[in-house]
């Protein structure tokens, strides 16, 4: 049994990774990001990451206006598994909306996850609204006083704005569950913005996006530098795909597969075990995946356990590329 971990205040329980599905997008801006994958190869991926123990999936309306959402609901009821027995996190569009989209799109985020509830709704960023930040958590607070959602969370939250959309939460009764910001050994902005300190204080979970910096930390790319040339443009940006990258990350993903191989496991996992770890309970992982032996991997990460002088040399190689 893997260990779980509360979602922030709630009583979601939740392992320390979850399965981002960013990777269902479709056509679209999907495409910007990952080649679009077939249902079949999602419904292998889904299975796959359910049979390695995976209890929770991230999803937003984002990833293809309910690609994404239909697409792993359709997998998870295909491979078994039914509303209740497993956790779904989406996220509201802000760009070029008003607080009053949330409630009016809420149905339709309802329908494309096709009879699982919304675990959590998050904000998925906090620019782009013609309405205050305010505003948009009174919106969410309303959908969760409905029973629409069980939870409220928010995306690329500052430290302040969490603390903010917490206390407006706080007055009406309800808490911020979740802010949900890039975390990896080569971003690691939460350690000196505040935004770990605030999660921390306010009990308040960090779910890490891009936690393998879109697969720069799998060790492929320094392997097989031609791989770069077929990097979608989004995930180029992302991941800041380049030779000088390559060469600036080598002593670390040296590191990786030196541990790796101590260990029987993939760079991936040792990265990804040292981001569930490092941090304590505060911070869980959605790492996305685009074929199911990698959705298979990250049942065995959640249980590697790396020793402290481990986790502090990854630590120390990282600290000059964060
Ligand atoms: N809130 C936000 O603003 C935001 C932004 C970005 C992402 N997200 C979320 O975070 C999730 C993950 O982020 P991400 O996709 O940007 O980056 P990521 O998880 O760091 O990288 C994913 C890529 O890494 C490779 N990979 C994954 N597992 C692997 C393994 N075990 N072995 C080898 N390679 C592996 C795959 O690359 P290949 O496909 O090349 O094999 C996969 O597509 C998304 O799915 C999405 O849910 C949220």
């Amino acid at each position: 049994m893997i260990a779980t971990r509360m979602l922030g205040s709630s009583d979601i329980e939740v392992t320390p990774i979850g399965l981002g599905c960013m990777q269902f997008a479709g056509p679209g801006l999907g495409a910007q990001f990952y080649p679009e994958l077939d249902g079949a190869t999602i419904g292998t991926v889904v299975k796959s990451a359910l049979d390695s123990g995976i209890n929770w999936f991230d999803t937003a309306e984002m990833y293809g206006g309910g690609h994404s959402e239909r697409a792993l609901t359709t997998a998870l009821r295909a491979a078994g598994t039914g509303p209740g027995e497993i956790s779904i996190a989406t996220k509201w569009t802000p760009l070029g909306r008003t607080a009053g989209n949330i409630g009016r799109t809420i149905d339709a985020r309802i329908a494309a996850l096709q009879g699982f509830p919304i675990t959590l709704h998050q904000i998925h960023q906090p620019f782009g609204s013609f309405s205050s930040q305010t505003r948009q958590v009174q919106e969410m607070a309303q959908l969760r006083e409905a029973g629409k959602i069980a939870h409220i969370g928010v995306s690329n939250f500052s430290a302040r704005q969490m603390e903010r959309a917490d206390r407006i939460l706080r007055e009406r009764g309800l808490r911020l569950v979740a802010n949900q910001v890039q975390i990896s050994l080569l971003h690691r902005r939460i350690e000196d913005n505040g935004v770990l300190e605030t999660a921390r204080r306010l009990e308040i979970t960090l779910i890490a996006y891009s936690p393998l910096k879109s697969g720069l930390l799998t060790g492929k790319f320094h392997e097989s530098p031609d791989l770069l040339d077929n990097i979608r443009p989004i995930r180029r940006a992302l991941g800041r795909f380049n030779q000088r990258t390559l060469a600036r990350t080598a002593p670390l993903i040296d590191e990786l597969r030196k541990l790796a191989a101590a260990y029987g496991a993939t760079p991936a996992q040792i990265a990804l075990a040292w981001l569930i770890t490092y941090y304590g309970d505060t911070v869980v992982a959605i790492p996305g995946a685009s074929k199911p032996h990698q959705a298979t991997e990250l049942g065995a990460a959640m249980e590697l356990r790396l020793t402290d002088p481990e986790l502090s040399r990854l630590a120390e190689l990282s600290a000059p590329l964060k």
